[in-house]
């Protein structure tokens, strides 16, 4: 489904992770998060972080929460230099404005409405059980659209109905 080679590195501030962007077969775009590691060999914890990732967004997507509609995990090339293939986290490429741009002060004509919007998803994640942590940049706002996507649901903890999901707690 998604062709594993890199087109762009995304962004240099991403702390916890790498965030490539992947093109599939038919042109669509998708975004790669690979958790940052010292070594080739990702542990077990890497991967269960991506699943929790993972499973969070499918949860908050089928329930009506703007995240960016998640895609699965799989193995991705970073370089076609590079033989060694990383797992990553991969979810559909939203255009829009990183909250991190209004901090420089970027964009500040979108930043009550874009605000607004984030609001209203967050209330929608707590109302599923789910306690955003460290929300205040992890959102997007497209201006086409004209609403706010939450992403980054690594840190996030759930206490709500689903038990396979309070496992990632
Ligand atoms: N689906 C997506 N569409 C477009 N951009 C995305 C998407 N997912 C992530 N990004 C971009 O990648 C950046 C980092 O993503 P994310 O927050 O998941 O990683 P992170 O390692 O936790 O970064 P940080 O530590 O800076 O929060 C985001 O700020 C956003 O700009
Ligand atoms: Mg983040």
């Amino acid at each position: 489904m998604v062709n594993t080679f890199t087109l762009k590195h995304l962004n240099d501030r991403g702390t916890t992770s790498d965030i490539y962007l992947l093109r599939g077969n038919g042109n669509e775009e998708y975004v790669g998060k690979v958790l940052k590691t010292n070594n080739f060999f990702q542990s077990d914890l890497t991967l269960r972080s991506l699943e929790k990732e993972f499973e969070f967004a499918k949860d908050l997507f089928e329930n009506n929460v703007v995240v960016p509609m998640p895609v699965g995990i799989s193995k991705i090339s970073i370089s076609k230099f590079f033989p060694f293939k990383f797992n990553a986290y991969l979810s559909k490429y939203i255009s829009g404005i990183d909250f991190w741009d209004f901090y420089s002060g970027k964009h500040l004509e979108f930043f009550e409405r874009a605000s607004y919007f984030a609001s209203l998803e967050l209330e929608k994640a707590k109302e599923l059980g789910y306690v955003p942590v460290d929300y205040v940049l992890n959102a997007l706002y497209s201006i086409e659209e004209d609403k706010s996507y939450l992403f980054d649901f690594a840190d996030w903890k759930y206490f709500g109905k689903n038990e396979k999901l309070k496992k990632f707690n």
